[in-house]
């Protein structure tokens, strides 16, 4: 049986840690695993099972640093280049201890709508990070640097109609979290 007072609590309790919390201790790769065993069990119309990973650690980060540099700079025009978000591109993704890009793959058939392939990408990405939660390890879903740019889709070898979501930066962290903030669920529900 589950234990629902805690299973209540580590939905409520699950945070964005972001990579400047990280302490650069590695997050063991069997946890990462689950996050992805767990992301696997996500609900998805007609089967379809349209999430992607690709997960880097390791010397991979260095290049994926480079790549987020390169794309920033490319993107960037000249006047609004910034060598402070330049340099954060690069140290995101090397403070982490694993970053993984959350990729839609199409199906060919087009069956299912593009927007429930992408509600079940989201139901993946949840599993992982409350996954994460459960274990005690850090991590957030970001949609910046190449996320839905050209280049990020030309990266990973994407098809047209398939998209790069983001990445999940992962990473140790020490002390508390701060409380998580949300209005009021009464506000956002009415009686049909
Ligand atoms: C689809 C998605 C994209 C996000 N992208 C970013 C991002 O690019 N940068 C960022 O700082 N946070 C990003 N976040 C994290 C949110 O900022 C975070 O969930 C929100 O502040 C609430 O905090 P909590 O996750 O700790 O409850 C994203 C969250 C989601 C669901």
């Amino acid at each position: 049986m589950i234990d629902t007072k805690a299973f209540d609590k580590l939905i409520a309790d699950r945070r964005s840690v972001y990579p400047k919390q990280y302490n650069g201790v590695p997050v063991d790769d069997s946890i990462v695993t689950q996050m992805l065993e767990n992301a696997n069990w996500a609900p998805t119309h007609g089967l379809t099972e349209p999430w992607r990973f690709v997960v880097f650690s390791g010397e991979a980060l260095g290049r994926l640093a480079d790549f987020f540099q390169a794309v920033y700079k490319e993107t960037t025009p000249t006047e609004n280049f910034d060598e402070g978000k330049y340099q954060k591109q690069r140290d995101n993704v090397l403070q982490s201890s694993h970053v993984v890009a959350i990729i839609m793959k199409r199906q060919e058939t087009g069956k299912i709508p593009e927007v429930e392939e992408v509600c079940a990408v989201a139901c993946a990405v949840q599993n992982m990070w409350l996954t994460a939660t459960a274990y005690g390890v850090g991590c957030y879903w970001s949609t910046g640097g190449p996320t839905f740019k050209p280049q990020g889709k030309a990266y990973f070898g994407l098809g047209e109609q398939d998209k790069l979501l983001g990445f999940m930066y992962i990473g140790n962290y020490d002390g508390d979290l701060p409380a998580g903030k949300r209005k009021s669920i009464e506000d956002k529900v009415q009686k049909g």
